[in-house]
């Protein structure tokens, strides 16, 4: 079931694009003071995206999977925006995923031509609206519980159009997935009994591995996890329901996860941007996100930048500044970074200076927009899908 095959009248997402272009001029009317300017001189807290280095990031992927058995489906959740979503198809990316039935909407309404909402979507309203926009675009969803099933499965006969689906496995983690293959089977029956919905394949995300430090226990759990889908493939297998789909693995296991050939997709997202805790699990890759922040406190050997935790994400590992990445931050206030410096640092009262953060999906839904640099002048400013329904005309269906 492709985007064309469910309305062959239909011009490819014609209106919304209107829609979604409109979303755009907005942001960069709003930001487009910025373009020409040094990435040193931004209004501070500033989102900097470096494109050069966002390209190179995507090459090495895309070279490094062209040598793996499986294609790369980018998690956009990190990114939150459709431009990067393009570039990274063009280089041979076989559509995207998503966290949420929003950022799904906005991908698909952008032209992106095959979505996967990587998760459960729940909710009448998310599910209505999903199933709304499966008339005009190629969607897929994950799903792990039969009643969200037949939830599903009632809007898209309501809504007048189809779906397909992956069962989702907890290959570990312990947060979505059918717990067992019998699980999983007894589900696969259930869904072929559901109108508008079409079982593809499972999904497997071995989460858990991602927090792994150490690469030989990272290799050995990403294995197990994958071993352990291995038998619920099997069973659906025998069971009637072969699968076509298996979708898998994250930055930190790209090259793990992706080098097994059960494994037919890889949905790593945050390698494009890299972060500190990416950054320190698999190499190859570079910093392409920082925040610039402004010196506007200093007092003796302690400075503050006007750039806490409501300005840069600070999940599992602490932001560094990118000029001098020896100094862990002594605390991340809700609007101040307190550094402790010594002589090595020349930072003084009003200096800009770049911060890269801890964790990039948690940097990014904090802004309205990127600055995207190029050669270290702005060049562009390019939207971030906002949270929830009300941006672009998303509800009006
Ligand atoms: C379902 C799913 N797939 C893949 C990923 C991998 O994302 P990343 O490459 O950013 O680690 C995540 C991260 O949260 C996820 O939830």
């Amino acid at each position: 079931m492709r985007h064309e095959e469910l309305d062959p009248g239909h011009e490819p997402g014609r209106r919304e694009i209107v829609m979604i272009t409109e979303w755009h001029e907005h942001i960069r009317k709003a930001y487009g003071s910025a373009i020409g300017r040094s990435r040193r001189e931004l209004i501070t807290p500033a989102l900097i995206m470096d494109l050069d280095v966002v390209r190179r990031n995507i090459k090495f992927m895309t070279e490094r999977l062209s040598t793996l058995p499986a294609r790369l489906r980018p998690h956009v959740k990190c990114q939150k925006n459709t431009e990067l979503a393009r570039l990274q198809v063009d280089a041979g990316a076989i559509g995207v995923c998503t966290a949420t039935v929003w950022e799904a909407i906005v991908m698909s309404r952008a032209g992106i031509k095959d979505v996967l909402i990587a998760n459960q979507v729940g909710g009448c309203e998310k599910i209505a609206a999903l199933a709304r926009e499966a008339k005009h675009g190629y969607l897929t969803v994950a799903v792990d519980n039969p009643k969200n099933a037949r939830d599903i499965s009632a809007a898209v006969q309501e809504a007048g159009s189809k779906l397909d689906v992956l069962i989702e496995v907890d290959v570990g983690m312990g947060r979505g997935g059918v717990r067992s293959a019998k699980e999983a089977v007894t589900l696969a029956q259930h869904l072929a009994r559901l109108p508008g919905l079409r079982l593809r394949g499972v999904q497997g995300y071995e989460g858990h591995c991602m927090l792994e430090p150490d690469q030989a226990v990272r290799i050995q759990k990403a294995t197990a996890a994958m071993d352990f889908l291995g038998t619920v493939i099997n069973s659906l297998s025998a069971a009637g329901f072969p699968c076509e789909v298996v979708s898998s693995g994250g930055t930190g296991t790209y090259d793990i996860t992706g080098n097994n050939p059960r494994v037919t997709e890889i949905q790593a997202g945050s390698y494009v941007f890299m972060d500190n805790f990416h950054g320190s699990l698999v190499p190859g890759f570079s910093k392409a996100l920082t925040v610039l922040g402004t010196v506007v406190i200093q007092h003796g050997n302690t400075i503050v930048l006007d750039s806490g935790r409501k300005s840069i994400g600070i999940d599992f590992v602490l932001p560094t500044m990118a000029d001098y990445p020896f100094y862990q931050a002594r605390y991340f206030a809700e609007e101040h970074a307190l550094f402790d410096v010594d002589e090595r640092c020349g930072l003084k009262l009003g200096d800009t200076v770049e911060l890269v953060p801890g964790y990039a999906p948690t940097t990014v839904n904090l802004y309205d927009a990127y600055h995207v640099v190029e050669k270290d002048v702005v060049v562009d400013i390019w939207p971030i899908i906002p949270r929830g329904p009300g941006h672009g005309g998303i509800l009006a269906g």
